[in-house]
């Protein structure tokens, strides 16, 4: 089954049919809030929305460990994460979509583990490719049959939040390699990894980083939603795509 944890302007999966929601316990804790199951083209797929139903949960504040824990529990397979970004390239202006490949990790202080294996082993994962390639292809396809521009690689800079970035630490990312940045990347994908979870995202640019662009002197928050809600229907539109496209 298909999992998708929405971000920022995703906070419903509208147009689930026969939607039901269940509210689960997992030993890490809640997860951010009740999981929705309904099908999509025929398909059953689960939702959560990573920031809660109200929006209140920060970025630093989400538990990921219970929110990869319950999708796992409830046999998920495929994860696709949508996640808004603000663009380091200079190709990646707001409204543009991007499939990332690549992740640099700046979050410090969240639990970023499940811990040990059964035996008492420490949990290492290889993480060479952060994103499971198969549902990035997958993706890929999606967009291209729904006939919506993305971008198909990029790495994606994942910073605590919730503040934005300086001028100066985007200069640095960039520096480092990075072409996007957002706040909820890490430690969500490796601890899909953990799991054995196929994880891929779909970031939606909403901004210029700060610094760039019509970001130089400020980035205005307020431009944000409009331009996240627009490119939330050709979001949902490559999501319906790839459902229908999954066990071909
Ligand atoms: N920085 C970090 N996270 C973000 C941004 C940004 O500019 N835009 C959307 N999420």
């Amino acid at each position: 089954m298909l999992g998708i944890i929405g971000g920022s302007g995703l906070d419903r999966l509208d147009g689930l049919e026969a939607p039901r929601k269940k509210a689960v316990r997992t030993p890490y804790g809640r997860p951010s809030g009740a999981l929705a199951f309904g099908r999509m083209q025929g398909r059953e797929v689960v939702f959560l929305a990573r920031h809660g139903p109200r929006h209140a949960i920060a970025p630093h504040e989400v538990n990921y460990r219970a929110n990869i824990w319950a999708l796992h529990a409830q046999r998920v397979k495929d994860v696709v994460s949508v996640a808004s970004v603000g663009g380091i390239h200079p190709d990646l202006v707001p409204g543009t979509l991007v499939v990332p490949d690549q992740i640099i990790d700046y979050t410090h202080g969240r639990r970023a583990t499940f811990g040990r294996l059964t035996d008492g082993a420490v949990m290492h994962v290889d993480f060479t490719r952060p994103y499971c390639e198969s549902l990035r292809q997958r993706l890929l396809r999606a967009a291209a049959v729904a006939g919506e521009r993305i971008a198909v690689e990029g790495t994606y800079a994942a910073t605590q939040g919730p503040r934005l970035e300086t001028a100066a630490e985007i200069d640095r990312l960039e520096r480092d390699g990075a072409d996007m940045v957002g706040m909820t990347g890490m430690p969500e994908a490796a601890l899909a990894r953990e799991l054995g979870l196929c994880y891929a995202a779909i970031a939606v640019v909403v901004n210029h980083a700060a610094g760039r662009g019509t970001s130089i002197e400020e980035v205005r928050l307020a431009d944000f939603s409009e331009v996240m809600q627009r490119a939330m229907t050709r979001v949902r539109s490559v999501l319906n795509r790839l459902v229908g496209l999954d066990g071909d």
